[in-house]
């Protein structure tokens, strides 16, 4: 049997295929406030392949974090369902490495020890402290962190806490990474570093993330996939670009590029024409 047979055949084995790998079927997010209910999310449809990486974008406010956190299983939906490897996602796993946006490391521990404190609740019951110890440095070489492991997070920079942060998020080997502007807060070069590393991390790891960013150009050379939301109140999906750029990516080539610079407008166009009034839409 050819290689390509052998894939049809898996595939029809198993109908629902890769091709939904996280599901999202009409989620709605409702908050109760003390002035009563705010509705965040709305009519959420989304379907995410085995490997694929997913950004999520839209104007501050619209609802990214909430969608991640449901994903996450941090939060739980008003209403709709939410699958992972086709089953419901029911609180946190160690399935879904979570990084946030403010990296949140303990600040008493070293690099070392805030990784292995979480390979340790992962991987504690079944495997023994070489092998956890093992695990740890891996994730730390990953991020090419190995010279820091010694030290506590006040004692590095900004750039290298994110990556402490992916580092403890890779180790526990999460089916689906979620990551919540990871590079927010750092200098374009420091991101640019960082966004060309999870490139290559991702193309080792094959896993699957979903990223939420506000940075276009970070959208259009990271993703396949670029899911816009439109402005809250009971913000949705306003529009999926697939782009179709090969890998692995290079961006000085890219910037280049003229297909770049069309998937690039179509994001602007979406976000600074049709959705260009966060406050007024909301009012
Ligand atoms: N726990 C909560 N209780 C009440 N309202 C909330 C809660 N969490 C989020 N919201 C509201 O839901 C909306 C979406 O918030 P969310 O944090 O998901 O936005 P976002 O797109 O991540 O924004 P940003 O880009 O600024 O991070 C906002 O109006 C926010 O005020
Ligand atoms: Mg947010």
């Amino acid at each position: 049997m050819s290689p390509s047979e052998h894939m049809a055949e898996t595939l029809s084995k198993d109908p629902a295929g890769d091709q939904k790998y996280i599901e999202i079927n009409q989620v709605e997010m409702m908050f109760n406030t003390r002035k009563g209910n705010f509705h965040a999310l709305r009519d959420i449809n989304l379907k995410v392949r085995k490997g694929e990486f997913i950004t999520l974008i839209g104007h501050s406010g619209c609802g990214k974090s909430t969608l991640l956190n449901l994903i996450a299983g941090l939060t739980e939906a008003t209403s709709g369902t939410l699958l992972c490897a086709h089953r419901e996602i029911a609180g946190p796993s160690p399935e879904r490495g979570v990084v946030f946006q403010n990296h949140s490391l303990l600040p008493w521990l070293t690099c070392y020890e805030n990784i292995y404190l979480a390979v340790e609740r992962v991987f504690g019951a079944t495997e023994n402290k070489t092998k956890l110890q093992k695990r740890t440095l891996q994730a730390l070489s990953l991020v090419g962190l190995m010279h820091a492991e010694k030290k506590r997070p006040n004692e590095i920079s900004g750039g290298m806490k994110q990556r402490v942060g992916i580092a403890r998020a890779l180790a526990i080997e999460p089916k689906v990474l979620l990551m919540d502007e990871p590079f927010g807060a750092l200098d374009a070069l420091t991101r640019a570093h960082l966004q060309d590393e999870l490139l290559k991390i991702v193309a080792k790891t094959q896993s699957t993330v979903v990223m939420v960013t506000h940075d276009v150009d970070e959208a259009v050379l990271l993703s396949d996939r670029i899911v816009m939301m439109t402005n809250g109140p009971a913000a949705t999906i306003g529009e999926i670009l697939s782009v179709k750029l090969e890998r692995p990516r290079d961006r000085v080539a890219l910037s280049q590029h003229p297909q770049y610079a069309e998937y690039r407008s179509a994001v602007l166009e979406f976000l600074y024409h049709r959705q260009s009034h966060p406050a007024r839409d909301a009012a």
